[in-house]
């Protein structure tokens, strides 16, 4: 595991993006797995800024996602579909087929899963998975548990999972109770894993995961056992 200490969220989203850069030069149809949340938007604003200088060209990447909400319509502002959609697939020359999200609508959310489980499969090994990581550890939606899933599954988010994201929401009512999350195997079944981290209340989770014991307790903690991991840190400060 290579970890880098920056200084900024910008520095982060601009180190992270030198490795979609470098990947997408070596093959353009390069197979990515993105993430949700506040971290990786800045790695998304410089993928936008590259693309729009001509550096970066996404008409033959692929890409699929870590997870979305079950029970959200893709056009809620909160979907995961609309978070991809409004803060990178609509402002690069992606295909929107060539975007794979789970489908949070699906009547038989087990089945949902499956299909999406089979789709991975049959993308095959993801060149980039992105991470962020939750202030208990989670990644995805793996959150901590006795055990963990290594296939995509529907999950029932932690209580402070719930308050963390009810930020985007009208009230924390409205936070969605579960979603379906890529399960640990597909997320190691990528080349290089991508694990961004900002703001000085994800530290000390992040050192347990990094330096502490590999434990279900801390999900994060399991990417000490895969080959290919970069860290990119900005806890330092909250800029
Ligand atoms: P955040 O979420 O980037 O919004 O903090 C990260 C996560 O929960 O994985």
């Amino acid at each position: 595991m290579i970890r880098f200490k920056v200084k900024s969220k910008k520095e982060m989203g601009e180190l992270a993006a030198t490795y979609y850069v470098r990947q997408l030069e070596k093959k353009k149809d390069s197979l990515f797995a993105f993430a949700t949340g506040s971290t990786p938007i800045p790695l998304y604003d410089e993928l936008v800024r590259l693309y729009n200088e001509g550096k970066v060209d996404f008409s033959e990447v692929r890409t699929v996602n870590l997870d979305e909400y079950v029970g959200l319509d893709v056009k809620n502002e909160n979907s995961y579909r609309s978070f991809m959609d409004k803060n990178l697939f609509d402002r690069v020359n992606i295909k929107k087929d060539n975007t794979v999200l789970p489908d949070g609508m699906a009547e038989d959310v087990d089945k949902a899963c499956a299909l999406y489980s089979a789709k991975l499969a049959e993308l095959g090994t993801r060149d980039i998975q992105l991470l962020g990581i939750g202030n208990n550890g989670h990644i995805g939606f793996n959150e901590p548990s006795d055990g963990l899933s290594a296939r995509t599954f529907a999950v029932t988010l932690t209580e402070s999972t719930i308050a963390a994201n009810s930020r985007f929401f009208a009230s924390q009512d409205e936070v969605p109770k579960k979603a379906m999350t890529m399960g640990m195997a597909e997320i190691f079944d990528a080349k290089l894993i991508l694990l961004l981290v900002s703001g000085k209340a994800k530290h000390d989770v992040l050192d347990a995961a990094i330096n502490g014991p590999v434990t279900t307790q801390n999900p994060a903690s399991l990417l000490q056992l895969h080959p290919n991991v970069v860290v990119i840190d900005a806890t330092e400060n909250d800029e």
